[in-house]
């Protein structure tokens, strides 16, 4: 009997397998990972011969094999991203989001030998990792660097007209936060940047330090629906009078003196997404993602978006009622009138959020939603 182990969890460790009265070939691909269990840092594997269980393999995982990329991105959801979004294992999908590349490489353990991968990131620092860790698949991997609301182009460019699955995993990588250079984090010092697209000419300099207050105070409000917005505003156009704000370590000292004790962090946290949300246009390219997105799907064809606070998440929800082209006629009409065509089924009534199990392993991953829709 033969065991088939993916060849990404198998450098020359067969004497960490104990299975007894059975043979491994561990030269083969692809281990049903949807059966697959993680016990402590090893995973367990049914055995079955035609059809009949004989009992469960044990694999122990290095830490590198558990998680190639440990520095760089923990993926979020992965079960449910895979169970929505990939309808045919031969298929062209593409990741609007690729970071470094975890939910890719666990959907192209998943594809077959002709499925298609098209890698899409604005940041190049992440497309350069993701280059490395998707290295396998290489053949069936196109790279992009560009952004999600320009999809239309970008498959143009590569002469593909319309795709199996479209996965978006909106925000940040933890890279870019952890990244002190990047300036994403007021945890961490570093410029006042926040850029993911680093051709890009301004980043959060700019907005911090020449934005009048009133607009500052809009976008505390609107992204950071942060309930101090006017005080902080306030204190960032005082203080810039006085010098230049040109760190993150700077900008969080004005937040902290313009809030009280006990609500600084939440304040901290809502200041410094609303400008990372400003410097990236971040709601704009989504909705135009989006649009980009329905139109480039086959019938039947999946779109999985995972947004991390509740301004995408509501973008999200709109977008795919919208789409569903249910009738927005008032009821004392007689009849429809806006003659709305839907374009997408809905999937997910209620959005998909990560378990207990999955946010003490990984806390980013507590503020995930997942919603997805079909095209028709
Ligand atoms: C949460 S991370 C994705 C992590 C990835 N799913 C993984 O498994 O490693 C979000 C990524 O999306 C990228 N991104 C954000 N907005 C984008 C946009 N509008 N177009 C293209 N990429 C974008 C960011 O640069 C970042 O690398």
């Amino acid at each position: 009997m033969a065991i088939a182990l993916s060849r990404y969890l198998q450098p020359e460790p067969a004497e960490r397998i104990s299975i007894p009265d059975a043979e491994l070939d561990l030269t083969d691909q692809a281990i049903t990972f949807d059966r697959r269990q993680e016990i402590g840092i090893g995973i367990t594997f049914p055995i079955a011969e035609d059809g009949i269980l004989l009992g469960r393999g044990y694999y122990q995982l290095t830490q590198m094999e558990k998680n190639p990329t440990p520095f760089f991105h923990i993926p979020v959801l992965v079960d449910a991203v895979l169970s929505y979004l990939l309808v045919n294992p031969d298929g062209t999908y593409v990741d609007c989001t690729v970071g470094g590349g975890s939910h890719s490489r666990a959907i192209l353990q998943r594809l077959s030998d002709r499925g298609r991968l098209i890698a899409l990131d604005v940041d190049e620092e992440a497309l350069e990792v993701a280059e490395k860790n998707l290295a396998p698949w290489r053949e069936r991997v196109r790279f992009v660097k560009g952004n999600f609301s320009a999809l239309a182009e970008h498959l143009d460019g590569l002469g593909v007209d319309y795709v199996d699955g479209i996965l978006m995993d909106l925000g940040v990588s933890s890279h870019q936060i952890d990244a002190d250079y990047r300036g994403f984090s007021f945890q961490r010092p570093g410029p006042l940047d926040m850029r993911m697209d680093r051709r890009q000419k301004t980043g959060a300099y700019h907005v911090v330090n020449t934005y009048p207050e009133a607009e500052l105070r809009r976008i505390f409000r609107e992204y950071g629906e942060e309930r101090h917005a006017s005080r902080i505003a306030r204190k960032i156009v005082e203080a810039r009078k006085e010098r230049e704000i040109d760190s993150t370590e700077a900008l969080a000292q004005i937040v902290r003196s313009a809030v009280p004790g006990e609500y600084q962090v939440k304040s901290l946290a809502r200041v410094f997404q609303a400008i990372r949300i400003e410097v990236n246009r971040e709601l704009v390219h989504l909705r135009l993602g989006l649009e980009a997105a329905a139109d480039r799907l086959k019938s039947g064809g999946r779109l999985v978006v995972i947004s991390y606070h509740s301004l995408e998440d509501r973008i999200v929800k709109n977008f795919i009622r919208e789409k569903e082209g249910r009738c927005i006629c008032p009821p004392e009409f007689p009849q429809c009138v806006c003659n709305r065509i839907g374009i997408l089924r809905n999937l997910t009534r209620k959005p998909i959020v990560p378990d207990e199990q999955e946010i003490r392993n990984n806390p980013r991953s507590r503020s995930a939603k997942l919603r997805a829709a079909e095209r028709v």
